[in-house]
């Protein structure tokens, strides 16, 4: 179904009390819609959010019973509760009392349509628009905020979120993600209580290594996969965010998202306006995954760059041989690589510093020029030998970065971040700093880092972005004294408007957005970037739970997930290459290791895997994700799949996450299958001595999902090669 936007004209004809001069404004999706009362003179009101509306229950919505709340509640009158919006006006009043002003709906050059609720302040020449919109065939809305002060002096900001939900209290459940450095996208569900409960990031310059600017809420109690009425926002920001949900004596559990306004105060200037980012609002009846389908998609179409595009399988050097780079080096990885059937090469730290040569973490950044000790033949040889071999090349830069042992800090101490009167706080390595992007002069700096690579060397193909350092000083040596509260928003301004700059000129560079692993997993930053690290942990079963968790947001696409060596560099542990292979296969598939150091069989089965993938590539990164069965229900195996949205082919994940003997696991039932259609069972990426009992067989996609497959506990395979781990790909070929 095509979505629509309406604005039907009075209440009186659908119903409403006479009283009311109201005006419905109606932003539904296909699946879903978002109901308010924009009456002229009056405050905006949210009627509803959720399910799509009939015609029939639109006309009765009024008569359901349930109280109309502010769809954006400003501060300041009845100031009990808590506000969206709190400014202090250029005379000193706090508080803030708008009234709507006009409706108007336009469809955006991008196809999608944006309906905009006008407001002003009653007394106050201060204008507050609140905004939302939808794209044809998505179930997602994305609302935010933009206020201009028309006043004679300055407005404070003092709080600006992107969005306000109010949630029917109730047994809501709120899924979350924390986590860690190495222990990214961990998955915590825990019920509404009352009380506040406050999800934050103040790193300054990366924003999802701990908590994440997503949420899901689920309304029927305890989450479920594939069922349940569940909300999902996303807050599209790559700063400081603050997430809060405050269930009061009301009936109701009320969201917020956006900035975090704290030590953020906005001074706006006569005359100039603020846009907050968006929040990303979508709602499904099909539990967690339902929502992951629809941020996925809308994502995948509409906010990542490229989304429609097959990344490629690629190998980083970082693991393999760290800040050990030299040319006969990199030749050799190259090599190998291809010769697995890879596609890019992506050359990591240590490749670059002329005067100080970096060797390790603590000089170089800022000086992108090659180190030719290491490097004698420069980049373009890398780039031809990559050629050579079939394949394309990739470089690392930490382009917002620089270390006190640089030249560009020795010709620059101006450009980085650090409070007046001290010295600056230093990060990685004991010297990294951070270049304060709020500085047009540093924006130009950053954007010639990448222009200048990739205008020099037009065959790289890759680059790996990362950001190693938060924000550690409150201090600009470039903002002024008195709006020196704005450094960690126009940090990110900055930030956007640099990349704008990349993207224009450089649309076909993929770009990794990687931050000390997965600290820049949020759509606030997509835009520019093909794809996020997700952890610089790559033990494959930490990768299950970490996976697990950020796939509630992101799709596979967009989510690094490698081969790594064994035992494992972080957790130390070993695990076959056959269940290491499986896991990074059910996201973007690249290798992390030094191919020299593994064995012809590794090798053989990194080939068949890669070689796998390639077949089911456009599965795993355009398909719908059926998340089976949890790594955190603790049952012993976890499970996923990977559908077409034409649901004639599928690709079906069981990873077993401990083993026992005689232990006594589910059998995973499938999901999103057509019940009606036949599909041909076929093993990717085996090593067993015989085939599985069901393969090349048959099933009809109803009994895949009511009663799945009996998958064997362990694999067939000679004596000495027997392991603890033990996992399946599946891929189910409709038969026609
Ligand atoms: C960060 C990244 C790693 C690697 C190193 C290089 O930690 O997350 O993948 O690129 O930097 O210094």
């Amino acid at each position: 179904m095509k979505q629509s936007l309406l604005i039907l004209g009075s209440m009186l004809t659908l119903g409403f009390p006479a009283t009311i001069n109201a005006e419905i404004v109606n932003v539904s999706t296909p699946n879903t819609s978002l109901i308010l009362n924009a009456e002229k003179g009056g405050s905006l009101k949210i009627l509803h959010y959720g399910d799509r509306l009939s015609a029939t229950d639109l006309n009765s919505l009024s008569e359901a019973g349930a109280s109309w709340r502010d769809a954006y509640p400003v501060y300041g009158i009845l100031p009990q509760g808590e506000a969206a919006m709190s400014v202090t006006h250029a005379d000193g009043n706090m508080t803030t009392d708008v009234e709507v002003t006009g409706v108007e709906t336009k469809n955006d050059t991008d196809g999608s349509t944006v309906t905009t609720i006008s407001m002003r302040d009653k007394v106050y020449p201060f204008d507050l628009n609140v905004n939302y919109r939808t794209y044809p065939g998505e179930d997602v809305i994305e609302t935010w905020v933009d206020v201009k002060n028309n006043e004679k002096g300055t407005v404070k900001l003092n709080r600006f979120m992107s969005g306000y939900l109010p949630v029917r209290y109730g047994n809501v459940w709120l899924s979350q993600l924390y986590g860690s450095w190495a222990n990214e996208g961990r998955v915590s569900e825990t019920p509404l209580t009352h009380g506040v409960r406050m999800i934050k990031n103040k790193d300054g310059a990366r924003n999802s290594h701990t908590s994440h600017g997503e949420i899901m809420l689920s309304l029927d109690g305890k989450p479920q996969e594939n069922t349940g009425r569940t909300i999902g926002a996303a807050l599209c920001y790559s700063g400081n965010y603050k997430l809060f949900i405050d269930t009061d004596d009301s009936n109701y559990h009320h969201f917020f998202a956006g900035i975090n306004e704290e030590n953020s105060a906005y001074n706006l200037k006569k005359g100039e306006s603020f846009v907050t980012p968006p929040l990303a609002l979508t709602y499904s009846d099909e539990g967690l995954s339902g929502v992951s389908r629809n941020f996925h998609r809308w994502g995948r179409n509409h906010r990542l760059h490229d989304g429609n595009k097959e990344r490629k399988i690629l190998l980083n050097s970082w693991e393999g041989v760290y800040f050990d780079i030299d040319e006969p080096t990199m030749a050799g990885m190259m090599e190998d690589i291809a010769s697995m059937g890879g596609e890019l090469f992506v050359m990591d730290d240590g490749w670059f510093g002329d005067k100080y040569p970096r060797d390790n973490d603590s000089t170089s950044l800022g000086d992108w020029v090659v180190d030719t000790d290491k490097l004698p033949n420069g980049i373009q040889s890398l780039i031809d030998t990559a050629e050579k071999n079939g394949i394309k090349f990739g470089i690392w830069i930490e382009p917002e970065m620089t270390n006190t042992v640089s030249e560009l800090y020795e010709k620059h101490p101006e450009y980085i971040i650090k409070a007046p009167k001290r010295p600056a706080t230093q990060g990685r390595g004991g010297t990294q700093l951070v270049l304060d992007l709020a500085n047009p002069k540093v924006q130009d700096i950053v954007f010639q880092v990448v222009d200048t690579l990739t205008t020099k060397y037009p065959g790289i193909d890759y680059i790996k972005w990362d950001a190693n350092a938060p924000i550690m000083d409150h201090g600009s040596q470039y903002l002024t004294a008195d709006n020196q509260s704005h450094l960690y928003i126009d940090y990110h301004k900055g930030l956007e408007k640099t990349l704008d700059r990349i993207r224009a000129a450089h649309p076909n560079v993929t770009i990794q957005a990687c931050a000390s692993g997965g600290g820049r997993a949020n759509w606030g930053i997509l835009p520019w970037f093909d794809e996020f690290w997700t952890s610089d942990n790559n033990d494959a079963l930490q990768r299950i739970y970490m996976q697990w968790g950020t796939s509630y947001f992101f799709p596979a696409i967009a989510m690094g997930s490698h081969i790594s060596a064994s035992p494992n560099h972080q957790t130390f542990r070993r695990i076959p290459v056959k269940f290491r292979a499986d896991v990074a296969m059910s996201g973007r598939l690249g290798l992390e290791l030094q191919p020299k150091n593994m064995t012809d069989e590794e090798k053989g089965i990194v080939k068949q895997a890669i070689s796998d993938y390639k077949a089911i590539r456009p599965i795993v990164q355009f398909g719908d994700i059926y998340r089976l069965v949890s790594p955190y229900d603790g049952k012993g195996v976890a499970s996923l799949m990977y559908v077409t949205p034409e649901k004639d082919d599928a690709v079906f994940y069981w990873w077993k996450t401990e083993t026992f003997m005689n232990q006594q696991l589910p059998r995973v039932v499938m999901a999103g299958l057509n019940p009606d259609k036949t599909y041909k069972v076929t093993e990717l990426n085996r090593i067993d001595n015989e085939p599985l009992s069901f393969e090349g067989k048959t099933f009809t996609g109803k009994y895949l999902m009511s009663n799945g497959l009996e998958i064997p506990l362990t694999h067939k395979v000679d004596y000495h090669k027997n392991s603890d781990y033990s996992s399946r790909v599946l891929r189910l070929t409709e038969v026609k």
